[in-house]
C-alpha cells in the first residue's frame, strides 16, 4: 500500500549564471516514471485551492515554475504539507494518494508531469470512496 512517505521531493540540477539560470528534468531520472502527460496550471487567483482527489494509476511530478504553492498529501492515515516556492524542486507524488494543492500565490505556476494520459476514470474525487479504497487495500 503506498504511504505518505513514498512521497519524494526531489532536488533538481542547476546551473548558476550570471546570465539567469538553468534548471532541468529528465524521465527515468529525476522524474522516476515515462511522462505520458504534461500540463500546467496558471493565472490562479491568490489564496485559492485546487486538485481535491487521488488517481488510481497516475503518478505525478509537481514543479513550482514560479510562485508558490502548498501541496498536501495524504494517505488517509497521516498528512503532510510540501512547500513549493523554488523552481529546481520538483515533488513525486504516487498514484493512490490524496493530494490538495492550497494557497497559491497570484502569477503563480504550478507545472505537472504525469505517467498516464488524462482519464476522467482515474480520478477518486470523494474523500471517503478514497479512504474506503485504502481501508480495503485496493490503493
Ligand atoms: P482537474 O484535474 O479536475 O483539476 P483540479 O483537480 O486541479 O481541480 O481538471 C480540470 C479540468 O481539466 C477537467 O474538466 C478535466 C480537464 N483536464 C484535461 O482535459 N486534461 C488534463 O490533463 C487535466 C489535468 C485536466
Amino acid at each position: 500500500m503506498v504511504k505518505i512517505d513514498d512521497v519524494k521531493l526531489i532536488e533538481l540540477p542547476r546551473f548558476l549564471d550570471a546570465r539567469g539560470n538553468l534548471s532541468f528534468v529528465e524521465q527515468l531520472n529525476h522524474i522516476p516514471f515515462e511522462i505520458k502527460r504534461t500540463y500546467w496550471i496558471y493565472d490562479v487567483p491568490g489564496g485559492e485551492s485546487r486538485g481535491g482527489h487521488a488517481y488510481l494509476y497516475n503518478k505525478e511530478f509537481i514543479i513550482a515554475l514560479s510562485g508558490a504553492f502548498d501541496v498536501i498529501v495524504d494517505d488517509g492515515q497521516q498528512k503532510k504539507k510540501y512547500t513549493l516556492n523554488r523552481s529546481y524542486y520538483g515533488l513525486y507524488i504516487p498514484s493512490g494518494l490524496w493530494r490538495e494543492i492550497e494557497d497559491f500565490s497570484t502569477n503563480s505556476l504550478a507545472l505537472e508531469f504525469g505517467s498516464e494520459h488524462y482519464s476522467k476514470e482515474d480520478y477518486i474525487r470523494k474523500y471517503d470512496d478514497f479512504l474506503k479504497m485504502k481501508s480495503d487495500g485496493k490503493i
